[in-house]
């Protein structure tokens, strides 16, 4: 029988190994044939480690499994695939929590054995690049136009278009860069697809290569994410062996080379420019704007710097039709969201859906309100730079422009619930704190302005001279949001003023506390 136990990081820091182990252990012992595949996490994180048995059913689903519970597992038929035992989530394609879902890029995830590059041709894995190779640069750069993909890493700029930009600028050398500095609080989905699907990520990036004529490619990608590092390491060394990256792909004449460069700890460096100093090995300080990356990028060659996940998105767009991808979504937010369900939270994990859902409905229908039971209070989409909705905002359709003409954020889709016991005030000065220990240091709203909006907050917490601190903090805000020279400073004020503007209270409340 064929079981399939994850070891993607959620799956091993909730024991996924200790019950390999013990599955191993136990199945020798009782004379059973087993095979283990260490698949990646199909996304239910509330359901790791999720243990699955191949039938001719489909396959089943059992979790969260613990060791100890593998014995009984064996007894009440887990190689049947019975549905007796408590812990029997039965099909695994029929958890409405999956089934529900519209999964385009994360299709693979927990069903394949991430390195085994069999698997991933069974599962349609390089279809994406076998079209490309007998494609002209142009026509992938009109797919990824026509497709209406936009960049998932948070700022949403149209991909093909930026591709044309590097596609048209004139250079001996053009790189392809992944941006997989993930540092957004709450996201996990960058993480994912490289753990549990890294061809996937591997192909994006040659056909990026083959779209803008960039021989080599380079990922970034944060030191936290060790397992992620030593996985895309093998699949590189894999695809390159296979064929599938190097001097001659796929005999085509074609030639695309891809490393890793590990980033070291910087929030910053997920802001492109920096990005391309550290990776350049500088300090991660971020570049003016102009030029752009895509004219003068990495060593001042153009250059495609991309999230993850749009690189990711960039298979199936190919392989499956520009109109197969944009027949998703709702206005001008094309295709699919990889929504990262974190925080306070009972059912967490990766909903991958068209634009156009609620926050309502992925916090309680998918999300199951929290985890602590208590009324949700308050939700930060986009990562510690979004700010923070109450519930009067949670009715909003998920789409880049209907958020940005309510103040709110999509960003890289991660969504971190609160409960009632939260202070709002509090979380405004975590989000001041963060902008003081983050900020590169380059221009001084944020640097300095982050330094005093700390001390501000913490003086209308005290309730000292409340009023004056108060407006003070909104021009405060107000200076750092115009006169940023990137994202960090420049979008540091939404958290905080979205907490001032929609739980005022909270400021009042500490204030009187203390009196
Ligand atoms: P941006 O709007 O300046 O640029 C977006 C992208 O489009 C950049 O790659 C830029 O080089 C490119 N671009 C702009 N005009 C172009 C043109 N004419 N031709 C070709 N390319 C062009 O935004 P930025 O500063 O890169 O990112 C800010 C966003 O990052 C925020 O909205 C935030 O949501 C997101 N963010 C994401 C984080 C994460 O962990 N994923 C963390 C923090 C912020
Ligand atoms: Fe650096 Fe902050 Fe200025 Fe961005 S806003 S350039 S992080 S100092």
């Amino acid at each position: 029988a064929r079981i399939f136990i994850p070891r993607d990081t959620t799956a091993l820091s909730l024991g996924a190994d200790s019950v390999a182990q013990r599955l191993e252990y136990e199945a020798a012992e009782r004379g059973l044939e087993v095979t283990l595949i260490r698949n990646g996490s199909r996304g239910m994180a509330w359901l790791e480690p999720l243990v699955e048995i191949e039938t001719s059913q489909g396959r089943m689903a059992y979790g969260p499994v613990t060791s100890a519970d593998v014995p009984s597992l064996l007894d009440a038929g887990l190689l049947e695939g019975r549905t007796e035992h408590p812990l029997s989530q039965g099909r695994t394609d029929a958890i409405p929590w999956l089934a529900r879902q519209q999964r385009l890029t994360f299709a693979r995830i927990g069903v394949t054995d991430p390195l085994s590059l069999d698997d991933y041709r069974a599962h349609d894995g390089f279809r994406g690049l076998d079209k490309a190779l007998a494609e002209s640069p142009q026509h992938l750069v009109d797919e990824v136009k026509d497709s209406g993909l936009r960049g998932r890493g948070g700022a949403a700029f149209p991909t093909g278009i930026k591709w044309q930009t590097v596609l048209d600028a004139p250079a001996e050398q053009k790189y392809i860069v992944c941006n997989a500095d993930e540092g957004d609080s709450g996201t996990f989905a960058d993480r994912l697809v490289m753990e549990c699907d890294p061809y996937l990520l591997i192909e994006g990036m040659a056909i990026a290569g083959l779209a803008v004529g960039a021989t080599q490619g380079y990922i970034y990608l944060r030191s936290e994410y060790p397992l992620a590092h030593r996985i895309l390491e093998a699949a590189i060394a894999r695809a390159e062996a296979a064929g599938y990256l190097g001097d001659n792909i796929g005999d085509s004449g074609h030639t695309f080379h891809l490393e890793i460069r590990l980033g070291a700890g910087a929030y910053i460096c997920g802001e492109e420019t920096s990005l391309l100093e550290s990776l350049e090995g500088k300090r991660g300080q971020v570049r003016f704007k102009p030029p752009l990356p895509a004219i003068e990028g990495f060593f001042g060659r153009p250059t495609v710097v991309n999230n993850v996940l749009t690189l990711a998105a960039v298979p199936y767009i190919i392989a499956s039709g520009a109109r197969a991808y944009a027949h998703y979504g709702m206005g001008r937010s094309r295709g699919t969201l990889a929504l990262q369900l974190a925080g306070n939270v009972k059912y967490g994990g990766l909903v991958e859906l068209a634009f156009g859902t609620t926050l309502r409905e992925l916090m309680e229908n998918y999300g199951g309100g929290t985890l602590s039971g208590r009324p949700l209070r308050a939700v930060q989409v986009g990562g510690p730079l979004g700010a923070y909705l109450p519930e009067s905002q949670w009715d909003l359709p998920l789409d880049y422009e209907t958020f940005a003409a309510d103040d709110a954020v999509v960003g890289h889709g991660g969504i971190v619930m609160f409960d009632d016991s939260v202070d709002m005030a509090e979380q405004a000065r975590f989000s001041m704190e963060f902008c003081r220990i983050e900020s590169c240091g380059k221009c001084t709203p944020c640097r300095i302005g982050s330094a005093r909006g700390v001390e501000v907050i913490d003086r209308i917490r005290r309730n000292d001279n409340r009023d004056s601190n108060l407006a003070l903090l909104s021009e405060l805000c107000e200076t750092m949001e115009d006169g940023s020279l990137c994202a960090m400073g420049g979008m540091t004020p939404y958290p905080v003023q979205s907490a001032l503007t929609h739980f005022p209270d909270d400021f009042l409340r500490q204030a009187e506390g203390e009196q």
